[in-house]
């Protein structure tokens, strides 16, 4: 397995492009699964996950292209052949539950594994069924597998309320009420620009949708949805992440194609960090110049509040921050397992149930650690650049699930940074 060797190296300063969205490309890919006829993704991110979506997309007997270095997917479902996604690749990744909502809207049956548990809590998909159920569909559960089937052939527009916010439920449901018979009105939905891209994307097939971006969605069924070209809006975490770049290290970073509208209350908590956050015609361009940064409290909770997905990197600043903060996590049950590496580099966290108190130092030292999940992964980067000495990042495998080119791109800022290939 590859680890990756970081050397605190000062200030970093530089030009970073962000990439398409991890998330927003996993709900779009398997909005092919609605139409007959070529759905094109531009903008798309080179990364493990999609490789993934792509494998279970074709196990399906979908047409998926990547073409431009990986940048444009292009995707045709016009011979569905097989209607069960298999565990083999299920397991590997959650978001393969969203091919449920689309095929049963487009065929009325299928068949998928559930995902399991997984490193960051038990991430039921109970939410995902309920909503199809409201919409017709009977579901059988069994040797580990959702057997679903809509009555009589095809989904029913439905009122459905959401007991709480969930983005994959959110996009499952959405899907599938674009081919259901009537209205479908979904009540407490997510809110995520991924949300909004996939409602975007879906129009252009021939959707009819409103109040992407509220928590009411409104979706009147239609016969049948045509091909479609889309850009993958930007990725607000790798945006993030990259954000945190001068902030834990000093220095100035542009990230391409950034705005404060993907990253609103992030970017707030930055700036009563003391970190400066500008938008540029270009991108966002944040500033740390003089002096550490200061403690400041931050509670995850859906968009447009501070991202669940973003804690992790957050955590890593604020170890090294004047003072002590409070993190709460409210998304996930057990997203704390960064904590204990970042302890083994000298951070000084207290965890709780879901709150974590950390008491910021002065200077973070380097360590070897194990990355334990997507985001903890890039946080004990993030942590290595700003630590005195030399950090071994191992089971990176975690990290090139969701970000490209890492190296490349922090290289380009004047970090040392390399990949030790197993
Ligand atoms: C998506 C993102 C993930 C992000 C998360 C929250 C993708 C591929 N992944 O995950 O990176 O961290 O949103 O912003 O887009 N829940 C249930 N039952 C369900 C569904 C969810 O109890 O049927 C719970 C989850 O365990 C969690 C909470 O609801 O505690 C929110 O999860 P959800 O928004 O669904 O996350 P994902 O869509 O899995």
């Amino acid at each position: 397995m590859d680890s990756i060797l970081v050397r605190g190296n000062g200030a970093l300063s530089g030009v970073i492009p962000i990439a398409g969205a991890k998330n927003a490309c996993l709900t779009l890919m398997p909005a092919t699964l609605l139409s007959d006829e070529p759905l094109t993704l531009t903008n798309a991110p080179r990364l493990s996950d999609i490789a993934t979506m792509t494998q279970l997309l074709q196990s399906l007997g979908a047409e998926v292209a990547s073409l431009q270095d990986g940048l444009v997917l292009a995707m045709s479902s016009h011979s569905i052949s097989n209607f069960k996604a298999d565990y083999d690749i299920v397991r590997k990744m959650r978001a393969s539950i969203l091919v449920l909502g689309p095929m049963l809207a487009r065929y009325g049956h299928a068949v998928v594994s559930l995902p399991g548990g997984c490193a960051i809590g038990a991430r039921p998909v109970d939410l995902h069924l309920r909503a199809l159920e409201a919409m017709g569909a009977t579901l059988d559960l069994r040797d580990g597998y959702v057997h679903a089937k809509a009555a009589g052939g095809r989904l029913k527009g439905a009122v459905f309320e959401f007991p709480f916010v969930s983005v994959g439920a959110t996009e499952n449901a959405l899907m599938a009420a674009t081919l259901a018979k009537g209205t479908t009105i979904l009540k407490n939905a997510a809110r995520e620009p991924e949300i909004v891209d996939l409602a975007r994307c879906l129009r252009r097939m021939g959707a009819q949708i409103d109040g992407e971006g509220t928590s009411t969605l409104t979706i009147e069924g239609v016969d049948r949805l045509g091909g479609a070209t889309h850009p993958v809006v930007t990725d607000r975490i790798e945006l993030g992440t990259y954000m945190l770049v001068p902030a834990i290290c000093g220095g100035e970073v542009e990230c391409l194609g950034g705005t404060l509208e993907l990253v609103g209350a992030f970017a707030e908590r930055l700036e009563a960090a003391g970190v400066s956050v500008t938008q540029t015609n270009r991108g966002l361009k944040v500033s740390r110049k003089n002096g550490r940064v200061r403690a400041v409290d931050v509670t995850t909770e859906p968009f447009p509040g501070f991202p669940t997905d973003l804690q992790a990197q957050m955590m890593a600043l604020l170890c090294t921050a004047e003072g002590t903060s409070v993190l709460e996590e409210k998304i996930f049950e057990n997203r704390f397992m960064h904590a204990p590496e970042l302890m083994r580099m000298g951070a000084k966290i207290d965890v709780h149930g879901g709150t974590a108190t950390v008491t910021g130092v002065e200077k973070l030292k380097g360590a070897p650690v194990m990355a334990t999940d997507l985001r903890a992964s890039v946080s004990l980067i993030l942590a290595g650049l700003a630590a005195e000495g030399e950090t071994v990042v191992s089971r990176v495998y975690h990290l090139d699930r969701g970000y490209e080119r890492v190296e490349e791109k922090l290289r380009a800022c004047g970090a040392h940074i390399e990949r030790i290939r197993a």
